[in-house]
């Protein structure tokens, strides 16, 4: 494998990022249902989801890239951290799950209601306090097993300890056994029975002592 680099994201990564969710959820319960690789309007909203965030300034993506690869292909995997804020979120932000305009060939009532779920546990286990929130970690199929994910994850728990604050994920069952062992712990478990039983983990972990943080 050629060597990776880090990087942020920037707007111009839309079509990478959402073609890295895409790869490496395609095995998810969830994903499969609510994104199925096959629905072209599912793409678009990954795109307008993913690209959207990319233009926030509280969201902060770093992606691994290989540079021996061009175009989709040249981003490798990526984590989605959304800084901690004081301010609310924007109206068009709130609820998004339920306004969103779901395509018709997607299990679009179960996007609703899964989506809509995580946000109100997400300000029930939370309310107002800050955090560090690890809202998206997605890494190649060809790319896992390689310290990826947990480089990814370091990034934002290093803020995180330098900040003094939790950090907080929702965990798909793929991703449990990698915050489980960097500290992170079960808050609540939902299972989803029409998705065969799908189980939805939500963590956080408590800040350490840091001494700083880098890139
Ligand atoms: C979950 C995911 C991000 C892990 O990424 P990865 O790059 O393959 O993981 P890493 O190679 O960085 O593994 C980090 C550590 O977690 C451990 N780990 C990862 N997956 C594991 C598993 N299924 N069971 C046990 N340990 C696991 C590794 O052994 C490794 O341990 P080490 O640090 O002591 O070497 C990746 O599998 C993925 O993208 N899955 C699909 C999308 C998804 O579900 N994302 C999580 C969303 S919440």
């Amino acid at each position: 494998m050629a060597a990776l680099k880090f990087r942020e994201g920037t707007e111009a990564d839309a079509d990478a990022v959402s073609n890295v969710f895409s790869d490496s959820f395609s095995e998810d319960g969830i994903t499969k249902r609510v994104f199925p690789a096959t629905s072209e309007g599912a793409r678009a909203s990954i795109k307008d989801w993913l690209g959207g965030g990319l233009k926030d300034p509280h969201s902060r993506y770093l992606l691994a890239v290989d540079d021996s690869k061009s175009g989709v292909e040249n981003v490798v995997a990526l984590a989605k951290w959304v800084a901690p804020s004081a301010g609310p979120k924007a109206p068009e932000a709130e609820d998004w799950a339920a306004k969103m305009a779901w395509p018709e060939d997607v299990d679009a009532a179960l996007g609703k209601e899964f989506f809509t779920m995580l946000e109100k546990k997400h300000k029930e286990h939370m309310g107002t306090r800050p955090h560090w929130y690890l809202e998206l970690l997605a890494v190649r199929k060809s790319h896992h097993g390689k310290g990826l994910g947990k480089h990814l994850l370091n990034w934002g728990l290093e803020r995180a300890d330098k900040d003094g604050i939790e950090a907080y994920l929702q965990a798909s069952p793929a991703g449990v056994p990698l915050y489980r062992k960097y500290g992170f712990e079960d808050i609540e478990t939902v299972h989803v029975k029409r998705a065969d039983n799908y189980s939805e983990v939500f963590m956080k972990r408590q800040p350490r002592p840091s001494p700083g943080a880098s890139l």
